[in-house]
């Protein structure tokens, strides 16, 4: 099986010494000797310099290989201790593998790391696939020179009996890379190209590559349907708001069950007349992540053909400054009939997210919802650049997101939902206001998408923190991250 990614050919083959290239090579701290060393020599050299399979070391030496007589270079990464390996830890240490493969301008690398009991097989091949297509990103649309990288192929080999899972987890984990990448691109445009229009456009085209139906509704349609809340975030701008829509259907004999993803889509946030500090604002173009990230999951669980039903709704606006804006004091409707009362117009996302959820439950009948929202500054404060913030109505849900953040490696923390925050976002003069003030912004937030969520049981993922990167990470560049695609996909999963 051989898959082109960006450049690097993926390719699973059984293994045999003459299509071996230089190698690659995973030992963990404990067992270190058990390993499959090419030759003893390199073991010992490998040993009197330090390396002892310590998570994150990584040691490289060429060396005579007996069966073919050729020179080949061996490349070894530490795993750290075998009981504490998580799937995580092997992406982490592919991706150290293929920056010394990088310094050492390798063209072909081959791997075979299938020697741990506590990992599945297929999970191993898929989280290396995956890895290696993330890793291999970079946004150079706008580079008069792109880099070229010397890596080529990687190649997974694999004993017979080995086949069948290793070509599975290969196949996942290159969907699911290549579907994190299409969100990273999205996100990635600055707000000049990517407007609500071009957002649409790049969902529709997405539903047209991958079997998703897409529907989108221009401001008519979207007035029409009283969509109150959304429409105010949008008014300031020329670059007119989209509602998107995309259905995919994989178990269409029970068509009463379906998940519902909602993605935060502010192609730009200026913080309208509630202005952002100019130092923050250009990082506002990655105030779509989230719709970026159920285009991304859309796309992927499509591509798998997943056996079940999930609909993704997107409100796409843009948050600008104008006399056609809305303002703090306002008092606005929503398409719930509840009404707000604007502290800051730069509280925007939740405005839009409470319409989109108040849709997809009454129109596209949706059972369970999910939101992912780059919707709090807080977020950052609190979790950091690592791992996403939760707000839940359903400690069932959170337990399912568990599970998939497990399968990913996408990290997520659950914040208190309890009632006294949600006199925060009281006030005398309508239903709701929009911030419920500096302490506990994260959780205010979250709960303010809660009241629009009716009986559903709900699961918020503020990817504030999440969604960019501003230095490179282990496998991920600098820029947008792709968060969400994968956790949606695994969090899909868990309901066939
Ligand atoms: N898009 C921002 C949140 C954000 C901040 C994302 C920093 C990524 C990095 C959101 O619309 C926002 O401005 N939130 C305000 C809410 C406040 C006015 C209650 C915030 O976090 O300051
Ligand atoms: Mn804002
Ligand atoms: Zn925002």
């Amino acid at each position: 099986m051989e898959k082109e990614l960006s450049g690097v050919e993926i390719r699973a083959l059984i293994y045999s010494p003459e299509t071996v290239g230089d190698v690659l090579l995973f030992v963990a701290e404990d067992g270190f000797a058990d390993y499959q060393w090419p030759c003893d020599d390199v073991k010992a050299i490998a040993e009197a310099q330090g390396f002892k399979g310590e998570s994150g070391q990584v040691f490289s030496t060429a060396y005579l290989a007996g069966d073919t007589g050729t020179v080949r270079r061996l490349i070894v990464v530490g795993l750290g201790k075998l009981a504490e390996l998580e799937l995580e830890g092997v992406r982490k240490a592919l991706s150290r593998g293929l920056d010394e493969a990088d310094k050492l301008k390798v063209t072909s690398l081959t791997t075979a790391p299938w020697g741990w009991d506590s990992l599945a097989l297929k999970d191993v091949a898929r989280a290396l696939a995956e890895t290696a297509i993330l890793k291999g990103y970079r946004f150079e649309r706008y580079l008069e020179k792109k880099k070229e990288s010397s890596l080529k192929t990687l190649q997974l080999g694999y004993e017979e009996e080995q086949e069948v899972d290793v070509l599975a987890g290969l196949k996942v984990g290159v969907t699911l890379g290549q579907s994190t990448n299409l969100a990273r691109d999205l996100v990635n445009e600055p707000g000049n190209q990517m407007t609500p229009a071009q957002l649409a456009q790049a969902a529709q085209q997405a539903g047209e590559e991958y079997g998703f139906e897409v529907e989108v509704f221009e401001e008519k349609a979207i007035e029409e349907l009283g969509m109150e809340a959304f429409l105010a975030v949008g008014r300031a701008s020329v670059n007119r708001p989209r509602l998107i829509v995309m259905r995919y259907f994989g178990k269409p004999d029970k068509p009463d069950e379906v998940l519902g993803y909602v993605g935060k889509g502010i192609t730009f946030d200026s913080g309208g007349l509630s202005l952002k500090p100019a130092g923050g604002m250009a990082g506002m173009k990655y105030d779509m992540a989230g719709s970026a990230a159920v285009i991304g999951a859309m796309s992927a669980i499509a591509r798998e053909k997943l056996p079940l039903n999930v609909v993704a709704v997107v409100a796409a606006c843009e948050n600008l400054v104008s006399s056609t804006g809305y303002r703090p004091g306002d008092i606005i409707g929503s398409m719930a009939g509840k009404t707000i009362l604007i502290e800051s117009t730069d509280a925007e996302g939740r405005l839009t997210l409470a319409d989109a959820v108040h849709y997809i439950i009454e129109k596209e009948k949706v059972n369970t919802v999910v939101d992912i929202a780059t919707l709090t500054g807080a977020a950052i404060v609190a979790l950091g650049n690592t791992t996403t913030g939760v707000v839940t109505n359903d400690q069932k849900l959170y337990e399912k997101m568990q599970a998939a953040s497990e399968q990913c490696g996408e990290r997520i923390w659950q914040l208190p939902s309890f009632p006294e925050y949600r006199e925060q976002n009281k006030t005398p003069f309508a239903d709701l206001k929009n911030t419920g003030g500096r302490p506990a912004g994260t959780v205010t937030a979250g709960l303010f998408i809660e009241a629009f969520v009716q009986d559903k049981p709900w699961i918020h993922l503020d990817i504030a923190g999440t969604a960019s990167a501003s230095k490179p990470r282990d496998y991920l560049a600098e820029g947008a991250t792709g968060v969400g695609v994968r956790l949606l996909y695994h969090f899909a999963e868990t309901f066939i």
